[in-house]
């Protein structure tokens, strides 16, 4: 560059700042939030479900894609994916819309709950316990998608706690209990958009306290893992 003549220069500053213009004016404009950017743009798809598009609020159709990480669904949301336009057709949203985006679509209630207090801001938080070594996480989505009253959908990611190498070849059994009555359920391996988990449907009707037993047998293990967790809903 030192040797570049100055009569050169100037005409590649304006180039420059002429690629830079758009860009610039709309980082000093402030970010609209997930749910303005929803109203106004994804919802003409995602309202209804167009196309196969996930619904707002559907959680049990957002949760296996949330389980990939927000960095990699918003990348799927920017480059579009199968019926999904590149950034849902408006090219002018930032990342951090499409991010707030997304978000609010997954959870339209925490969404706004996280707005009013950040620190809590829970998309994707999981229970975590660590026991024998074994890091247990645990996830619980109400299931829509089933008949009948009460559904959810159990499932746990389980990682070596030392090599931190995810688990895939446990036997896991569930039982989701009250003090009255309880059933038990094999985890069934299920492996969603690339994502590894155990899981299965438990009825968990009415308002009662559940607690999850786990019991975790991993080959080779003298003997299995137990863990327990309350289950709040
Ligand atoms: C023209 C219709 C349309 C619009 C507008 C639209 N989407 Fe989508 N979107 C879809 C469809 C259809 C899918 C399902 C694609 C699939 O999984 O094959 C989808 C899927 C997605 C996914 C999941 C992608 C994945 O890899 O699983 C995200 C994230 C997403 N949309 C975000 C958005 C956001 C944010 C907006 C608004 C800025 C938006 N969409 C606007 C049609 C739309």
């Amino acid at each position: 560059m030192t040797d570049t003549p100055r009569w050169l220069l100037a005409p590649m500053l304006v180039a420059g700042s002429l690629l830079l213009g758009p860009q610039a004016v709309r980082a000093q404009a402030p970010e609209r939030n997930g749910k303005a950017v929803v109203d106004e743009q994804c919802a003409k798809c995602h309202a209804k479900g167009e196309g196969g598009a996930p619904k707002i609020g559907d959680r049990a159709a957002w949760a296996p894609r949330m389980k990939r990480g927000m960095d990699a669904l918003a990348l799927s949301a920017i480059r579009g994916h199968g019926g999904m336009p590149a950034r849902g057709s408006r090219a002018d949203l930032t990342d951090g819309e499409i991010k707030a985006a997304i978000n609010y679509m997954f959870n339209p209630a925490s969404a706004a709950a996280a707005k009013a207090a950040p620190a809590k801001s829970a998309a994707g938080e999981r229970a975590h316990r660590l026991v024998g070594g074994v890091d247990i996480y645990l996830g619980l989505m109400r299931a829509p998608e089933r008949k009948g009253k009460g559904y959810y959908h159990v499932s746990i990611v389980l990682r070596d706690h030392a090599s931190k190498a995810e688990i895939k070849d446990a036997q896991v059994e569930g039982r989701v209990a009250t003090p009255m009555t309880g059933e038990t359920k094999k985890l069934e391996p299920e492996t969603v958009n690339n994502a590894f988990s155990y899981g299965n449907y438990f009825q968990l009707p009415g308002k009662d306290p559940y607690t999850l037993t786990l019991q975790i047998r991993r080959p080779g293990a003298p003997a299995p893992v137990e863990a327990k967790f309350d289950l709040k809903r």
